[in-house]
């Protein structure tokens, strides 16, 4: 979800409505805002922020100098309209915009309709906006330390309250917040595009720390009312970087982005001499006596994680196993002293990778974390922190931030494996250099553009769609599968080649649409008897394959050709025609790309 919040000279409701704009990737269930007119006046609606700004333009009671917003991904209670945020207490005098979960609700909702107070909503949220009431005292920090010592769980909070329409509190724990700071007005928000327009200066909340925001300045007190002082961050990227810049999606404005972002990843981390990676402080001794590597991560994250595996244990031969960050925290999973655990995050603040990180560290396994977010908890909390520097990633389906993530695993890869002498130097230097050419490369297979356009309009109305591959390729297929079904709603599956026959092939019926990537020279000719063994059956086959592969040709309807490559490198160049296909296959089924249904970019609950 997202979070805006403005006190200042101004009015409140464009700074609002514009913040909360920049933030709809973060959920689009339902938005709503509150403002202070004669008393706290909220309004919400039910669906995307356009419907918000409908109903806020008809408004008479709009016009005010502090307001929260909020857009939200639902967690308790179905999207509608009563369930949307901000909540206010039973008597009007507290409004609340939260983000995460408050794990002991039902306790606290029981105990309030003890008291007598009634419910309106399921959230959790209304919970906590009740209960600040309960406890309010006339002093805003000592209420909200009153109430921090009563709910349980992940939060970013903004809190209005009709006795002082001069103030904004704003605190957190394990849900990212910042505070905005400009001259006199200030902001809060859940993530920093949505205050670019009106600063570049922000606190980052720490746990439990308590920001009261007012026109002239802000205050920061810790968990016992002290006052403290913080460190001011500066955002260095521009505001372009957040907007669509002629492109229809910012799906799209991304996916050309990716030469630019993996110039910056790679680049600065590679000379002549080899790889350089300053961010980690690992020794010579800890890399060579690695016993395992532990990926953790979710979604097209987690993706990134497998072809790292292969990568990682082909250079290395260090045994990688690549978790899914749900899971692995609540496993128990075995953890030796010499493990290194590799946590992979865009956002750096997925809550379920943020847990699977602590739980790493309560292990005494060393972790070092693949980020985009500057600043980001998991940034913070990891022992070493190696950046992709993607910028900001406003489309909930990755694709920059996917492919800046597997070079940063290449550049690991080959570093771990000089240290180790795992490679001959030949190979090293061999593969030193085409990492480095990766982003002038990427730039040329990205302009199979139109040609995937035209593709994807022949399979725009298939129903099912299966991607096969081996090794690497199987990799793709994963990530491939993911980026289709999240924003076309097409049912995808990604399977190994060789395991077709095991199961899934009984799907393959006449026009099934089947790619099937077919990079990896070792293992070709498999992958094309699995090819004849789908057209067999009736199947369309799309293929993407490298261009010395032509035997691929009499079996497929399809061939996408790529440039022959070193075969560690394949993954980042197959998945950028996957990418495309999908996006078109999107656009042609009239869906919204850059904000698919009942998805969110960053999911800070578990
Ligand atoms: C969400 C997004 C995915 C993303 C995953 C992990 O589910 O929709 O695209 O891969 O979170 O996000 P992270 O920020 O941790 O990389």
């Amino acid at each position: 979800c997202g979070i805006v919040g403005y006190i200042g000279e101004n009015q409140a409701v464009p700074v609002l409505l514009n913040g909360l704009s920049k933030l709809e990737y973060r959920g689009y269930d339902s938005a709503g805002i509150s403002v202070y007119h004669d008393g706290i006046h909220t309004i919400k609606v039910k669906g995307k922020l356009a419907g918000l700004r409908e109903k806020v333009e008809k408004d008479d009671k709009k016009s005010s100098h502090i307001g929260i917003g909020h857009t939200r991904w639902a967690t308790h209670g179905v999207p509608n309209e009563i369930n949307s945020h901000p909540h206010n207490s039973q008597n009007g005098k507290i409004s609340v915009v939260h983000n995460g979960i408050i794990e002991n609700y039902l306790e606290l909702k029981n105990m309030l309709i003890e008291k007598g107070y009634t419910f309106k909503s399921e959230t959790d949220t209304e919970v906590v906006a009740q209960l600040f009431e309960d406890l309010y005292d006339g002093d805003m920090v000592s209420t909200t330390r009153k109430l921090l010592e009563k709910i349980r769980g992940a939060y970013a909070l903004g809190i209005m309250c009709t006795d002082h329409p001069d103030i904004l509190v704003a605190v957190r724990k394990d849900c990212p917040l910042l505070i905005g700071l400009g001259k006199g007005e200030n902001y809060i928000a859940s993530d920093i595009p949505a205050l670019l327009e009106y600063t570049r200066d922000y606190y980052l909340l720490e746990t439990n720390e308590i920001a009261v925001l007012k026109n002239d300045g802000v205050k920061l007190y810790d968990i016992n009312g002290k006052e403290i002082k913080k460190e001011v961050y500066h955002v260095t990227w521009d505001i372009a970087a957040a907007e669509k810049g002629g492109y229809d999606y910012f799906m799209m404005k991304e996916i050309m982005e990716q030469p630019e972002a993996l110039k910056k990843t790679i680049q600065p981390r590679v000379t002549e001499s080899g790889i350089h990676l300053e961010d980690v402080s690992l020794t010579e001794e800890e890399i060579k006596n690695c016993g395992r590597i532990h990926i953790v991560a979710c979604g097209s994250a987690m993706h990134a994680g497998v072809v790292g595996r292969y990568v990682i244990e082909e250079t290395c031969r260090i045994p990688v196993e690549v978790d899914i960050a749900s899971e692995f925290r609540y496993r128990n999973p075995i953890l030796a002293k010499n493990d290194l655990c590799i946590i992979i995050s865009q956002s750096g603040e997925t809550a379920d990778t943020l847990a699977a990180l602590r739980e790493a560290k309560k292990q005494g396994v060393k972790v070092l974390a693949i980020v985009n977010v500057v600043g980001s908890s998991i940034a913070r909390e990891s022992d070493d922190v190696i950046y992709t520097w993607a910028g900001p990633e406003i489309a909930v389906a990755t694709t920059k931030g996917y492919t800046t993530q597997v070079s940063v695993l290449y550049l690991i890869a080959l570093y771990f494996a000089r240290v180790r002498g795992t490679m001959t130097e030949e190979a090293y230097t061999a593969a030193v250099k085409e990492l480095h050419d990766l982003p002038e490369k990427t730039a040329e297979v990205l302009k199979v553009d139109a040609r995937m356009a035209e593709i994807a309009k022949k399979y725009a109305n298939c129903e099912n769609a299966f991607i096969i591959g081996r090794g690497l390729d199987y990799a793709v297929a994963m990530e491939s599968s993911l980026k289709l079904k999240e924003i076309s709603y097409i049912h995808s599956e990604a399977y190994a080649a060789g395991e077709l026959k095991h199961g899934t092939i009984s799907l393959i019926e006449d026009g099934t649409l089947v790619v099937a990537i077919a990079t990896q020279e070792s293992l070709l000719e498999k992958t094309v008897s699995n090819v004849k063994e789908v057209k067999a059956r009736g199947a369309k086959v799309l293929a993407i394959a490298t261009e010395d592969c032509t035997a691929i040709e009499d079996v497929a309807d399809e061939v996408v050709y790529l440039p022959k490559v070193n075969h560690l490198f394949t993954a980042s160049y197959d998945v950028l025609p996957m990418q495309l296909f999908a996006y078109y296959i999107a656009v042609e089924r009239g869906c919204d790309v850059d904000k698919p249904r009942n998805l969110a970019k960053s999911v800070t609950v578990e």
